[in-house]
């Protein structure tokens, strides 16, 4: 899939792009069906919720099951991620951020560059993060909040905060964020299961906590310019891979196709 002119026009302009419908209800079913085993998982990979110790976000979701590992590398979300940063890209960090009905807790505002910088010496903020939505995303159930044009005012300052949630994060204060709105406004990104969204590093984001009876989970791929990659390897490779190996896109189809059966 290609982006056209005016959308990558679009993407420089806001920071991000909502694409609905991109994958299809047969192609989510694949990927929600691997869910509750996923996040059954014993492993520090799957970060729980300080209070309910639901899974927050499981990490490392392309190397724990095949259907995820096709879809960090599928082309509806690979090519488009080579128009604008070109065909040299490894997979940063790959994972779904669940959100369960109730208990989903909020991320704070912020982009994600000042996490990648701070913590992995990222030099630039040209990571892409691409995301498929798992369920319909709605107003209620904590959807992603973005601040149109916000990545345009370059990297803003931020500070770690490892209070609010179980998910340590470079947040950025209430002031910046108040002057960043009042010039675009705010964007909820809604749309029904299968719609994905291209954004930007510097693009300033939040979402608020999941009270509706909904779950809402959403698959993330950040992917980065090999020749950015990360300069300090202090975190778990779950939150930044370290194998640089550049993607290769999958067939399109590659979601829907059958399992080969072997010869008998
Ligand atoms: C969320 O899952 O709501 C937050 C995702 C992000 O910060 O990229
Ligand atoms: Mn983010």
């Amino acid at each position: 899939m290609r982006l056209t002119a005016s959308q990558i026009e679009r993407f420089e302009e806001d920071g991000f792009l909502i694409l609905p419908g991109l994958f299809s209800p047969q192609e989510v079913a694949v990927l929600r069906d691997a869910m509750p085993a996923l996040c059954a998982e014993d492993t520090p990979a799957n970060i729980r919720e300080k209070g309910s110790r639901e899974v927050r976000t499981a990490m490392g979701i392309h190397l724990r099951h095949p259907a995820f590992a096709k879809l960090a590398r599928h082309p509806r979300l690979i090519e488009p991620a080579f128009q604008l940063r070109g065909e040299r890209l490894y997979i940063q960090q790959a994972k779904v951020n669940t959100k369960p009905a109730f208990e989903g807790e909020v991320w704070q505002w912020h982009y994600d560059f000042a996490t990648h910088h701070a913590e992995d010496g990222v030099p630039e903020p040209l990571a892409l993060n691409l995301h498929v939505f798992l369920d319909d995303v709605v107003d209620f159930n904590g959807p992603l909040y973005f601040i149109p044009g916000s990545h345009r005012h370059g990297p803003a300052p931020a500070r770690l905060d490892t209070e609010t949630t179980s998910y340590p994060l470079w947040v950025v204060d209430r002031d910046t964020v108040a002057r960043l709105v009042a010039a675009r406004g705010l964007v909820a990104a809604t749309g029904a299961a299968g719609t994905a969204l291209i954004f930007g590093d510097c693009l300033v984001h939040a979402s608020p906590s999941n009270l509706s009876p909904w779950d809402r989970r959403i698959f993330s791929v950040i992917v980065n310019p090999i020749a950015n990659a990360l300069t300090r390897h202090d975190r778990p490779d779950w939150k930044h891979h370290r194998d640089l190996t550049p993607i290769v896109p999958l067939a399109d189809d590659c979601l829907a196709a059958a399992p080969a059966i072997a010869a008998q």
